[in-house]
């Protein structure tokens, strides 16, 4: 079988010259799904937007399912289902009508329609809405039904430009839940997001992306692993003296150490409860008065910010 998702040498460069998506290059197994991950403007609609024919790129290729999205998009997008932006849908309409005529325009036989508009409001968990006019829903209802419509022809492949961005607390958590239970089927999935907690609660794989560059690519399970080693955040009662920084440096297990302010520091370490409660100990050798030590934010999280600033 193809390759879902192949996406050589992409590059997209705007009038004017800026270049927002740069020799990107990637390939999406069946039934994965990849989180898009990267901070605002970091190219992620620009690279959907290619994928699914709303933008041309200036080099490089993208094939879905076998078939050059560039040169024969029509058929590339057979088998995709694309959320990209929220379509306005309207008002007046019902999720039922609206799927309706979503399938005729589509050219869906009356039979499909009518099966798998029952199907699909399932999915995004909408049938208790099912004949309520649109008009009335909140922005999350709205992008589920913007999911039911694009799964409508049952492609095998969906494609997300951060399905819940601008969405409440609520919302997002309803949108995420069809995302999981999207993960149950059989899709291949790809959705961007610049939220590193949600592509790790619902992808299982993540691309990193940054500056129009593909920073990382591989399982999120593998980019836990890796940034299992923890941040610190140490407070002092005085400002430490000459030379003590290059000594905490130099103390084993400490990488990547970061003065924050006269009284502060940070670093990371590798290692467990007993290698974090040595450091303290040697630390308080070196003469410091410690005040506080902590452990601070999420790893995963500043893994994901030193990948981000080593890129600029
Ligand atoms: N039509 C455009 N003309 C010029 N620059 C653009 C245009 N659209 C987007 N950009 C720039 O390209 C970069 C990537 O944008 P975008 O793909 O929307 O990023 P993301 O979706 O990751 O936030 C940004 O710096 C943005 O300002
Ligand atoms: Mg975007």
């Amino acid at each position: 079988m193809e390759t879902p998702i192949l996406i050589e040498n992409l590059e997209k460069t705007y009038k004017g010259g800026f270049k927002a998506v740069d020799a990107l290059t990637l390939s999406v197994p069946r039934r994965s799904f990849v989180g898009f991950l990267g901070p605002n403007g970091a190219g992620k609609t620009t690279t959907i937007k290619i994928m699914t024919h709303l933008l041309e790129a200036t080099g490089g290729k993208v094939y879905l399912n076998g078939v050059d999205a560039m040169s024969d998009p029509k058929k590339a997008m057979a088998e995709v289902g694309a959320v990209v932006e929220t379509p306005e849908f309207y008002p007046y309409l019902t999720p039922v009508e609206t799927l309706e005529y979503l399938g005729r325009l589509r050219g869906m036989s009356r039979q499909d329609i009518r099966r798998r508009t029952g199907e699909v409001l399932e999915t995004v968990k909408m049938t208790e809405v099912k004949d309520k006019r649109i008009g009335q829903f909140s922005k999350g209802m709205k992008q589920r039904i913007a999911i039911a419509q694009a799964i409508m022809h049952e492609p095998s492949m969906i494609i997300l430009d951060e399905p819940t961005s601008g969405l409440d607390p609520r919302g997002m958590f309803e949108v995420r839940e069809v995302l999981n239970d999207l993960k149950k089927e059989d899709y291949t999935i790809f959705m961007s997001s610049h939220l590193l907690n949600e592509v790790q609660e619902t992808c299982t794989d993540v691309a990193l992306i940054n500056r129009g560059k593909l920073l990382r690519y591989g399982k999120v399970a593998d980019l836990i692993k890796e940034a299992r080693a923890k941040k610190m955040e140490v407070k002092v009662a005085r400002q430490p003296e000459q030379g003590v920084y290059s000594r905490i440096t130099s103390l084993s297990g400490v990488m990547n150490l970061q003065v924050q302010g006269l009284n502060e520091f940070t670093f990371d370490i590798e290692g467990g409860d007993d290698e974090q409660a040595q450091l303290l100990v040697e630390l308080q050798s070196l003469g410091l008065r410690v005040v506080s030590y902590k452990e601070s934010g999420l790893a995963l999280e500043s893994l994901y910010m030193s990948l981000i600033a080593d890129s600029r």
